[in-house]
């Protein structure tokens, strides 16, 4: 079975949906940069092993992600998965972990990369706004997409109620795109997306329908 190593930084309800999907992983670690982030409690009582890297113990990037990726890949993980991972990656950093380092971004990228994103889709009156999974590539937030989720951006919204929204999306879709990685049914090759499910290649999957919840 294929292990799995998590980044979190804060609330770590990604973390969350993934420890609770039930996949069909081997090992799990979870890797904190941050020894407040709330998402640690959690992992601790589900017995899953937690590491905290604190950053601001490096006087530089580069020296932060050379000792994250020593930890990581003491692991041997066939996954890394980013899950509210607020530090920004250097491109040494993505570039080792090709095709096996996958994000959650609260936007339909490419549309708002970055933070903020649903302060910036209100601010743009969109309509429709969602979540995007995607491989990790050295620019920020422009990987390959492997599953986005859509919802509609609805009359009142606040950006929280939006951020919200989004969330129950962000909820469904990466514990999906984890499944297809760890089911080895997902890859990327030469910068494309291959999904393989049920003996399909369909490809990337939009799963809004008008009928969700707002
Ligand atoms: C999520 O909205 C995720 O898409 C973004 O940061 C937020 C983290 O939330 N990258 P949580 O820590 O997973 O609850």
């Amino acid at each position: 079975m294929k292990s799995l190593v998590i980044l979190i930084s804060g609330r770590g309800s990604n973390m969350q949906a993934l420890l609770e999907a039930d996949l069909p992983a081997g090992p799990i670690t979870v890797i904190s940069n941050n020894p407040a982030a709330e998402g640690l409690k959690f992992a601790r009582t589900r017995g899953i092993p937690v590491q905290v890297i604190d950053h601001r113990a490096f006087p530089s990037r580069e020296a932060f992600d050379t000792v994250l990726a020593e930890a990581i890949d003491a692991h041997q993980p066939d996954l890394i998965a980013l899950a509210g991972f607020m530090r920004i990656l250097s491109d040494r950093f993505v570039n080792h972990y090709r095709g096996k380092l996958v994000n959650i971004h609260p936007s339909l990228l490419p549309a708002f990369p970055g933070l903020n994103t649903h302060i910036r889709a209100l601010q743009e009156r969109i309509k429709i706004h969602g979540c995007t999974v995607h491989f990790v590539t050295p620019q920020l937030d422009h990987g390959p997409a492997i599953i986005q989720a859509a919802v509609p951006v609805l009359v009142g919204d606040t950006h929280e109620t939006l951020a919200a929204r989004v969330l129950v999306q962000e909820h469904r879709i990466y514990p999906q795109a984890v499944r297809w990685f760890l089911q080895g049914r997902l890859t990327l090759a030469d910068d494309q997306v291959e999904i393989e499910a049920e003996g399909t290649d369909y490809g990337q999957e939009v799963l809004y329908s008008p009928g969700i919840e707002p």
